[in-house]
């Protein structure tokens, strides 16, 4: 379905509206009538992140699984970006209380890179997260110690966006298997940003 000027929301969670975007590119969230993506979209997702994660990882897995990607599907969580035929983004978008998502699995295809798609994800759900009465914005982001190039400028990307840093666990706590795989201490940073006035 291509999106019209104007705004839409199919999804529990990350319903999207379609202002931020060129004409050009779909933007949606998916349902169970979606599933047949499960595997394209689980391959973008690791194909998006192997750079970074291998960067922290000596040994990374891959992001995500198709089973849950397939579970992400079911629960309206997953939000992508296509362009024509071509899947070129997605992003999970999950609601934690009724003033509050949380995104993560921000993945842009590495040939679509630094063309504006994850600008334009992001634009696009926080916009439709303001308009849905949310008033945070949350992510997780991984930050080792030393920092890599990928996480330092993603780092400074949310930070110049408004997110701040509130609170981090050691990634070691929360994922003891695949921190067995970690070049150096890693830190999972919490950050959250004010979106109340974001429609203003
Ligand atoms: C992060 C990511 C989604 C950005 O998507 P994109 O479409 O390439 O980004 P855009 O062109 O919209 O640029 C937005 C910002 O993304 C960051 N970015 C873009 N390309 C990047 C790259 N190759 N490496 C690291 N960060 C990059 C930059 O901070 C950029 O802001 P800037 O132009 O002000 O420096 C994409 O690089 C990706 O899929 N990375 C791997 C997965 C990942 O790290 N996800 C985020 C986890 S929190």
């Amino acid at each position: 379905m291509r999106l019209s000027r104007g705004h839409r929301n199919n999804g529990q969670n990350g319903g999207v509206s379609s202002d931020a975007l060129s004409e050009e590119f779909e933007v949606r969230t998916l349902s169970h009538d979606d599933l047949d993506l499960t595997t394209d979209l689980a391959h973008l997702i690791n194909r998006a992140y192997r750079a970074a994660q291998s960067e922290i990882f000596s040994a990374p897995s891959p992001r995500i699984s198709e089973t849950d990607c397939a579970n992400l599907i079911l629960a309206h969580e997953l939000v992508i970006v296509r362009c024509g035929e071509s899947l070129v983004g997605a992003v999970r978008v999950a609601t934690m209380d009724d003033r509050t998502r949380f995104f993560g699995l921000l993945a842009v295809a590495p040939e679509w890179s630094s063309k504006g798609v994850g600008r334009m994800l992001l634009d696009t759900i926080e916009r439709d997260a303001a308009r849905a009465g949310v008033r945070t914005m949350a992510l997780d982001l991984l930050m080792p110690d030393p920092a890599t190039a990928h996480q330092s400028r993603l780092r400074d990307w949310y930070e110049s966006r408004g997110y701040v840093a509130t609170s981090s666990r050691s990634f070691a706590e929360v994922e003891p298997e695949a921190a067995r795989e970690l070049r150096y201490p890693t830190q999972l940073i919490r950050y959250l940003k004010n979106i109340a006035h974001e429609l203003d």
